[in-house]
């Protein structure tokens, strides 16, 4: 199947067309500046620019920086406060003139897209995706079935939310070493393995793209790979999703 697939992140909108039975994507992609603030408006003409640019009619996937269910934002911990409440495939749906909207958090489209085409592809068992970014993101999964809006990036640890001390923003933040920002997202791991106990680990997000800088360094007792799919994850299970409306 042909489908647009839209990466909502913070810095950038993100689109492509993508064939979801091999995870190919089939045009150029578009990329948008992420308006500031990102309010549920300002995003979704972003959103609609970048359909624009496609010429594209369909189903489309979008992802969110938050967790959603049944269409509706619940979150915002690096998105404009105001997206808790709003129906994200209301808001959209009525901006690209009614086509069919699946929106769903950006790891969990991450994960369907790394399960499918990338590092995770046949692996059974739970495997657990983390995107370290501006926060960090996670998708859970059990012999590939996603359990989705697990939300990792916020657990405690040490006393801090994990995300402001392990996401890749907190390295750029604090100007961090390549092996001090490794033992704080080992701490992180070891925090996460021992509460849900993965067989791996699927660690992706911009910051996979230098993975032989800092995977390396990493100490956990579950086995650790790179993403695969790098930026273009977060497009492809967007496209998947509205391929196949696993949207939660
Ligand atoms: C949000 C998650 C999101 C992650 C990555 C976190 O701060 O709570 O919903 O998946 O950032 O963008």
């Amino acid at each position: 199947m042909r489908r647009l697939g839209i990466d909502v992140g913070g810095t950038g909108v993100k689109g492509n067309v993508v064939d979801t039975e091999t995870g190919e994507t089939l045009a150029e992609r578009v990329r948008i500046e992420t308006p500031h603030p990102a309010t549920p408006e300002a995003v979704a003409d972003t959103v609609a620019a970048v359909v624009e640019a496609h010429s594209y009619e369909g189903p489309i996937g979008i992802t969110l920086p938050s967790v959603v269910k049944d269409g509706i934002a619940h979150t915002a911990a690096n998105i404009d406060t105001t997206w808790p409440g709003t129906d994200a495939v209301r808001l959209f749906s009525e901006r690209m003139g009614r086509q069919p909207v699946f929106v769903l958090n950006d790891a969990d489209a991450a994960g369907l897209a790394e399960m499918r085409f990338g590092a995770g592809a046949g692996r059974r068992g739970v495997v657990c995706v983390l995107t370290l970014g501006t926060g960090i993101g996670s998708a859970l999964f059990h012999d590939g079935v996603l359990l989705p809006s697990t939300e990792f990036g916020h657990l405690e640890v040490d006393g801090h939310d994990a995300e402001s001390r392990a996401s890749y923003s907190a390295k750029e933040r604090g100007d961090l070493s390549w092996e001090k920002w490794a033992k704080r997202v080992s701490r992180y791991l070891q925090v996460v393995e021992n509460l849900v106990w993965p067989d791996l680990f699927i660690l992706g997000g911009g910051v996979s793209k230098r993975a032989h800088k800092w995977v390396p360094l990493l100490d956990a007792r579950t086995e650790i790979v790179t993403a695969q799919l790098l930026n273009q994850a977060g497009i492809v299970g967007a496209a998947m999703a509205a391929a196949e409306d696993t949207s939660p």
